[in-house]
């Protein structure tokens, strides 16, 4: 491509030279050839004009005439009034005939000065010819044109050859610009195909000066431009195709959640209904099992609509600066008869004494009650949780204290516990169903959690037991809080 450009400006230079000369050789010949012209016949009359004064009886001496017509570069003709030709520096004159005819002499007969360009009779060489009135009749010079042709020759190879010579500079200079263009376009285009084929992190190098170094500076800022706004498109794709990825499996996870006890509770209510309601010895076994189940399509539709009102930013929340040991007892009082049950001794660790935290007091009781709750349900009988409270030890805005759940239980394997947070995540499905968890739990935590700026995270070793913590804020903070409130839809 770069080559074809560059044999593009040297064709268009060679032409743009080539009609430099030929004009040059026209004009040579248009202006300079008249002008030569006069200048021979000016100076033929002013040889003429000097022989006139000189001794014209020189002129019949033959060797005289021979040197004087050398000396001046002329043929010398003496004619008499009568048209004889008495003296010829170049010809015998026996042998020519009377001149008194010819244009130039019958001219000069008549008292003026004749010219004539035509062949010569006696020589047969095409001439110029001037003659001039003298006291015994016509004295005539002439040059043979061929001279005049071949001066005029050598003048227009001269001109030609210092036009040539000046054009060197112009060829040099115009090469350079060619080579330097050709160079340059041949990049845009290349880089041009580049953008086309959608590569738009290579750039154009800053050529800092001229009309193409701000068209690539222009092709760089839109190469830029159009490489962001594809990777923003990308960046979306993604997500978006993240999303419907999460959406269609929440679909089925909550379909799938539904249909098992739908199935039980229909299964039973048709088996009474087939004569069991009769059956003293299993109906009530039979109507246990139906409502254990209704209990469960309870349990599945509060938390799915806990999260959606948090999701949906419809969840009214009240938040307000407590003193976090007194909620903390207040709400492990009331889930207390849960461990009690399995003679699981929960203990609490205090912050100091005065410490606050900022936050919805319904929503800590949400978030403890299932954390409590899990460390009750996976934590074997007589086994000790610790409910803790501390400063988060931190110089940056705003301050926060974390809250800790610690259990002595089964343990979390660690490949679980990136996806603990998600939707229905559960590390033994069936373990947990059959201890009535829906597996919506720990993403309530999160999302509550998040809503009031904090974090949460689980640390847990097998058979040791899990700690899960998470932060709130100590005291208001306005833009954080408020910006918090207001969460985005969230993938877990
Ligand atoms: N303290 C814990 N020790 C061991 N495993 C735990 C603990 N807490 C949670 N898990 C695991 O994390 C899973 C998800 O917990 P999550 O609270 O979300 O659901 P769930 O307890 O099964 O049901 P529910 O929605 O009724 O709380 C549980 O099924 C369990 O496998
Ligand atoms: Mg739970």
């Amino acid at each position: 491509m770069r080559f074809r450009i560059l044999l593009k400006l040297v064709a268009a230079l060679a032409v743009f030279i080539a009609i430099a000369l030929v004009a040059t050789d026209f004009l040579t010949r248009r202006v300079v050839e008249p002008q030569y012209m006069a200048h021979r016949w000016r100076e033929l009359e002013d040889k003429a004009r000097i022989l006139q004064l000189t001794n014209l009886s020189a002129l019949a001496d033959p060797v005289r005439l021979h040197e004087i017509a050398q000396a001046s570069g002329t043929r010398i003709t003496l004619i008499s009034r009568d048209g004889q030709v008495m003296a010829d520096s170049a010809t015998d004159i026996s042998n020519l005939d009377n001149h008194a005819r010819r244009p130039e002499v019958t001219e000069a007969l008549s008292g003026k000065t004749g010219r004539s360009i035509r062949g010569s009779t006696s020589t047969g060489v095409e001439r110029l010819y001037l003659a001039v009135p003298i006291p015994q009749g016509v004295l005539r010079l002439s040059i043979p044109l061929s001279e005049i042709a071949h001066d005029e020759q050598e003048i227009r190879m001269r001109t030609m050859q210092s036009a040539a010579l000046a054009f060197v500079p112009v060829v040099l200079i115009a090469l350079y610009l060619a080579l330097t263009t050709s160079y340059r376009l041949g990049s845009l285009i290349a880089y041009a195909g580049e953008l086309a084929n959608g590569n738009f992190h290579s750039r154009l190098p800053d050529y800092k000066t001229g009309e193409l170094a701000i068209l690539g500076r222009k092709l760089n800022e839109t190469s830029a431009k159009l490489g962001r706004t594809v990777q923003q498109l990308q960046t979306e794709h993604t997500e978006l195709e993240k999303l419907e990825r999460i959406r269609k499996d929440f679909v089925i996870n909550v379909s799938h959640e539904l249909r098992t006890p739908l199935a039980s509770i229909q299964g039973y209510t048709e088996t009474l209904m087939d004569g069991a309601i009769h059956d003293e010895a299993n109906n009530m076994r039979f109507l246990t099992i139906i409502r254990h189940n209704a209990e469960r399509l309870a349990r599945l539709t509060a938390d799915l609509l806990a999260l959606s009102r948090i999701e949906m930013k419809t969840q009214e929340f009240r938040f307000a600066a407590y003193r976090v040991n007194e909620l903390v007892a207040d709400i492990l009082d009331a889930i207390r008869p849960i461990a009690m049950k399995k003679h699981i001794d929960l203990k609490q660790d205090p912050a100091p004494q005065g410490s606050e935290v900022f936050c919805d007091s319904e929503a800590l009781y949400q978030i403890l009650s299932n954390l409590v709750d899990n460390a009750v349900k996976y934590t074997p009988e007589y086994g000790h949780i610790t409910v803790g409270v501390r400063q988060v030890p931190t110089s940056d805005a705003p301050k926060m204290i974390e809250v800790f759940v610690q259990d002595t239980g089964m343990g979390i394997p660690p490949e679980d516990q990136p996806r603990l947070f998600e939707r229905f995540y559960r590390v033994d499905k069936a373990r947990s169903r059959e201890l009535g968890g829906t597996g919506l739990g720990l993403a309530i935590v999160k999302h509550l959690v998040r809503t009031h700026g904090g974090e949460v995270r689980v640390e847990s070793e097998m058979n040791q037991g899990s700690t899960f913590f998470f932060t709130l804020p100590v005291e208001e903070v306005e833009a954080h809080v408020t910006e918090e409130l207001h969460p985005q839809f969230t993938t877990s």
